[in-house]
């Protein structure tokens, strides 16, 4: 009887300390609507592209961090705004976050404008290195007097051209074609100088553009080719690594302002962490989506090699003097050129 009563008291105090050492479950949904913090990411590539996947991660450490005060919404594939609209929407306040191309945030600080160059670094570091330096804090003050707050650099890689005329070995390759490019007067030149007519258009409207015939090509990096399903109505490929495609992760300043000292901390430490990762993933995706483009069997693919990459640098040279011209030694100086 005795024994039975032990045994009885001990499964009652055993009772009594699991909940207390068992892991808490995070219920989420317990975080009332009023207290929680709604960040509306809008972006306009695939999910399975560097941006798409950071972006995603991003959302899921603010949660965490923050024990669901934070909900990052992303919309991908510019299901919400277009490329030509995100700018606006941010501005407007229907959205938080954008994470555009610096290419088409080049008619508001024109130096972002050095990076459409083509050739300018040989590798990703060459970027890197600045971005993280001295110039990218100059582009982020100029960005912030525009009511951009920049969070990080992120990167899609290097472009590659693609055709449905002809294969692409020389500059001069492509001329009397029409090209799809993104707004930006570096990506205007490069084109003129290449006899080509360039056409700006909305990144989700290009497959249809190229399905169609109304241009004859584009160039992009590998993740965007693959997702966007654009090398299935295109004959020719060129890996020719010609220009570089980076993003400026930006939240609206007056949102930022507002937000709690804590959660500023959380998230700037929060997209440290995830450009850091989401720069290796770049890489990792662009091989995988590489490999899958080959394995179809369904463009005819060529590559540059390190001489011709000299000589189409050669060839762009007049867009490093104009742009010299345009935004003086110093700067050109400071990007180490
Ligand atoms: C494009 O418009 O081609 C790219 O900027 C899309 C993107 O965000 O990568």
């Amino acid at each position: 009887m005795r024994k039975k009563k032990i045994i009885a008291l001990l499964l009652l105090l055993v009772t009594a300390l699991v909940p207390a050492c068992a892991p808490k479950a995070i219920d989420y949904e317990q975080v009332s609507p009023n207290d929680k913090i709604v960040i509306r990411f809008s972006h306009v590539v695939g999910e399975d592209t560097p941006k798409g996947q950071a972006a995603r991660l991003f959302a899921k450490l603010m949660k965490e961090r923050t024990n669901g005060k934070v909900e990052v919404q992303v919309f991908s594939n510019g299901s919400l705004y277009k490329d030509s609209e995100e700018m606006d929407a941010l501005s407007e306040g229907h959205v938080q976050m954008i994470a555009p191309a610096l290419s088409k945030l080049s008619s508001l600080v024109p130096e972002l404008g050095v990076f459409d160059l083509p050739y300018l670094y040989p590798n990703l570091d060459g970027y890197h290195k600045v971005f993280d330096g001295n110039v990218g804090k100059v582009m982020s003050n100029s960005l912030a007097k525009q009511n951009m707050v920049s969070l990080g650099f992120w990167d899609s890689g290097f472009k590659q051209f693609t055709s449905n005329v002809r294969p692409i070995q020389n500059p001069l390759d492509l001329a009397g074609t029409t090209i799809r490019i993104m707004p930006s007067a570096v990506l205007d030149d490069q084109f003129n100088l290449m006899q080509v007519k360039p056409v700006e258009m909305n990144f989700n409207d290009v497959y249809l553009a190229l399905a169609q015939g109304r241009i004859h090509g584009q160039e992009n990096t590998v993740s965007n080719i693959y997702t966007k399903r654009f090398y299935k109505v295109q004959k020719y490929m060129t890996i020719s690594d010609h220009g570089y495609l980076g993003y400026i992760v930006i939240i609206d300043k007056r949102f930022w302002n507002q937000l709690p000292a804590n959660f500023q901390k959380i998230m700037i430490e929060t997209m440290n962490e995830v450009t850091e990762w989401e720069r290796n993933q770049a890489v990792k995706i662009e091989q995988d989506k590489l490999n899958a483009i080959y394995n179809c069997s369904c463009i005819e693919i060529e590559r540059l090699s390190v001489q011709e990459k000299a000589k189409w640098k050669q060839f762009y040279q007049p867009l490093y003097q104009k742009m010299e011209q345009r935004l003086g030694r110093a700067f050109f100086e400071e990007l180490g050129l």
